[in-house]
């Protein structure tokens, strides 16, 4: 699993901690990714880390919790997503013609994994990539193929796609394929490997299934992720309970006249209160929503502090922040750690 990236498009919120460990629907993102695994019958996980690479180890020791053994190699520089992979190729067990499993450490899948590695068996193919439709292939990697699902180019955020099938950020690896990736060096599997795989004539097979697909990159899909998970639109075994309009997690506190709705998430020890609206959000550990306030769509980092009468949609609050009685702040705004917004009488939108 590549999990070395920075999560600069969720900033603030991964100055704290990577992308793949913000708190989701009441677990880290990974645990997603890690219980499915393991549910696809994956039994050894590498997780190929850089940016933060201690939170990992942490977070997941030797992964015994999810029934899986995990591995940790860390870049020292980010070596991008093949230089990634091929840096965990050390640890990997198994033999030269051994699938091997890759993913992205920031998408919700609810495909078929078995069936996309079946695929990669029955064709003997180099590489087997996942692909979603989407309606803007142009942020992707844009994946055309011929009749027999074979991939015929793979065109990474291109301006004009040819096609709004994308790669949906899950390969299956021939194992000896890896290998042919040169060691210690920054390359990308997107931009080099995949299209010279290609032009060498190597079978790329495309493994095209629609179901449940989401990469949380961005603070709107981070929000609609953890939503989905709480909702049951996507089944996650990580979820611990059964699905539903809100998740409020242990010591949190919510005033019985609040309303939570839209697949809303509660941390640990925050506090709801009386006549508050929150629908669609995640409101992390510690947070307080006063009285009266309404939240839709954002993200309440850790331990901030919303105060009662404040109006906020579609924003990011940093850690510890607080924003005063009266503001209201609308879609895309981003507020830093511990900023403060006293003042009354501000309105704040990024669209303005
Ligand atoms: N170990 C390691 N080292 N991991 C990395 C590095 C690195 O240098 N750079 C990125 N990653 C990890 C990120 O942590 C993330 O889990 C994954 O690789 C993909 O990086 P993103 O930054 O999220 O890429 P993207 O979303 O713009 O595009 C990728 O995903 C799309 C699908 O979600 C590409 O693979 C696209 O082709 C694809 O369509
Ligand atoms: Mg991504």
């Amino acid at each position: 699993m590549l999990v070395g990236g920075k999560g600069t498009r969720l900033r603030p919120l991964t100055l704290s901690a990577p992308k793949p460990l913000l708190p989701t629907a009441g677990v880290p993102f990974l645990a997603h990714q890690l219980t499915r695994a393991a549910e696809c019958g994956i039994t050894h996980v590498v997780l190929a880390t850089s940016y933060r690479a201690e939170m990992f180890t942490e977070a997941f020791g030797t992964g015994e919790d999810f029934g899986l053994s995990i591995d940790y190699v860390h870049e020292s520089e980010p070596l991008g997503t093949g230089g990634g992979i091929r840096n965990a190729a050390a640890l990997l067990r198994g033999g030269p013609d051994d699938p091997i499993v890759v993913l992205n450490g920031d998408v919700l899948t609810g495909h078929d994994l078995p069936a996309q590695v079946d695929l990669h068996r029955k064709k003997d193919a180099a590489v087997t990539l996942h692909l979603v439709p989407v309606e803007d292939p142009s942020r992707y990697g844009c994946v055309p193929t011929d009749s027999s699902g074979r991939v015929t180019a793979f065109l990474e955020k291109t301006p004009n796609p040819v096609t709004n099938q994308i790669n949906a950020g899950c390969y299956v690896f021939r194992r000896s394929v890896i290998d042919t990736i040169p060691a210690g060096q920054v390359v990308s599997v997107e931009r080099e490997t995949f299209p010279g795989l290609i032009a060498s004539g190597a079978v790329v097979m495309g493994y095209a299934e629609a179901a449940y697909w989401l990469d949380v990159g961005t603070p709107e899909a981070f929000v609609r992720g953890s939503c989905d998970v709480v909702l049951g639109a996507l089944h996650s075994p990580a979820l611990g309970g059964t699905p539903g309009v809100c998740l409020v997690l242990g010591d949190a506190r919510v005033a019985p006249d609040a309303q939570l709705s839209g697949g809303t998430t509660v941390g640990y020890g925050a506090v709801i209160q009386a006549g508050a609206i929150v629908s669609g959000s995640v409101v992390f550990d510690g947070a307080s929503i006063g009285a009266g306030a309404v939240v839709r769509d954002s993200i309440i980092g850790r331990d901030a502090t919303i105060v009662g009468g404040a109006l906020l949609d579609g924003v990011v609050i940093g850690d510890g922040a607080y924003v005063g009685p009266g503001n209201e702040l609308t879609r895309g705004l981003r507020l830093w750690p511990g900023a403060r917004l006293e003042d009354t009488s501000v309105r704040f939108s990024s669209d303005a």
